[in-house]
């Protein structure tokens, strides 16, 4: 991105501080009006080093509050789903800050039409696998259909088992003022909750297809009163995932968390897309706001055929040397 941008961060920089937060006194719901001890790590956050740009190597590792720094300091977040621990070790080598074990997994791992059937065990399997390949990025865990809609204690304990199970720091979930007070309850036990709003891709039925959302003013206001209801009960991010950039850059300007979009436009403080797409990794659907960085599966396909060339021309594997104790075995014979 260095070379394509030019400066790094000049052209992103955008004060979403102004006028509130730690810089500004306090206000009604900025950091300011914290405890003073939590105000002030949080002001010690936002004067050290950036969290993505030291030597080009990241090192720090990114916890939650992290990400309403990079916020005030208008540091693009940069999230990715991940899905094993191999991926997830070459992702965080990368420096992605955040990696989400998204229940798209249903989708790109097991060639589901929807995240519906996608059950609480299959993201505690992938979400333990992706922790063991990170060293720095935060890692979020996607709650599944049902999995924290019926109770909120209902989904205290399956968000427990992504944590304590899975080794997750944070999970999200879908809705917005539907399920801000399972929000406020998790987020009072100390389980970081990010938001999921726009298209929903658990909610397919009910909005008729993965289709954009907010296109008109009642349901731009009503995604706005939703992600309101989010960061009062607690979350400390929110995906928004196709409206339109305008209803998203509205969004992230009211917010004092960060917005993390994917087929929102470029006005979010973060972007999050799925990393099959970003690979060329799958390629059954390919949304018309992915940009494909690679071609890995043409590079598969590609490999795949000259194995399979070679070993059915006897050309892999070659002949090794013998050993002194394969020898001597021959001559037992
Ligand atoms: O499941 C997923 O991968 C997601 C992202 C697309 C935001 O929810």
């Amino acid at each position: 991105m260095l070379e394509r941008n030019g400066s790094r961060h000049a052209h992103l920089r955008k004060d979403h501080s102004a006028g509130r937060g730690l810089r500004n006194g306090p206000t009604k719901h900025g950091p300011a009006s914290l405890p003073s001890g939590v105000a002030l790590y949080l002001k010690e956050l936002v004067e050290a080093q950036p969290m993505n740009d030291i030597g080009g190597i990241p090192k720090k590792k990114i916890r939650v509050p992290d990400l309403v720094v990079m916020k005030k300091r208008g540091e693009r977040i940069v999230m990715l789903t991940a899905y094993d621990a191999t991926m997830a070790r070459l992702f965080d080598r990368a420096g992605i800050d955040v990696l989400l074990v998204g229940d798209s997994l249903g989708h790109v791992i097991l060639g589901l039409d929807t995240t519906i059937p996608v059950t609480l065990d299959a993201i505690i399997h992938h979400t333990l696998a992706v922790t063991r390949g990170t060293r720095r990025a935060l890692v979020v865990a996607d709650m599944p259909f049902l999995t924290y809609q019926i109770r909120a204690e209902q989904a205290l304990r399956n968000a427990a088992r992504l944590f304590q199970e899975g080794g997750a720091s944070a999970v999200k979930l879908e809705g917005g003022r539907a399920v801000a007070d399972t929000v406020r309850k998790l987020t009072a036990a100390g389980l970081p909750v990010m938001g999921h709003l726009g298209l929903t891709p658990q909610h397919v039925h009910r909005l008729g297809g993965m289709r954009q959302q907010a296109r008109d003013d009642k349901t731009a206001q009503d995604l706005k009163l939703d992600a309101l209801a989010l960061e009062d009960a607690g979350a400390f991010a929110v995906v928004l995932e196709a409206i339109p950039d305008a209803v998203a850059e509205a969004v992230t300007s009211r917010l004092h968390i960060p917005t993390i979009g994917i087929g929102a436009g470029p006005h979010c403080d973060g972007q999050v897309l799925v990393s099959y797409d970003v690979l060329g990794l799958f390629d059954t659907f390919v949304p018309q706001f992915v940009r494909q960085y690679a071609q890995l599966g043409n590079a598969i396909v590609s490999a795949a055929k000259d194995y399979a060339d070679d070993v059915r021309q006897g050309m892999y594997p070659p002949s090794s040397a013998p050993c002194r104790e394969t020898t001597s075995m021959l001559a037992l014979k």
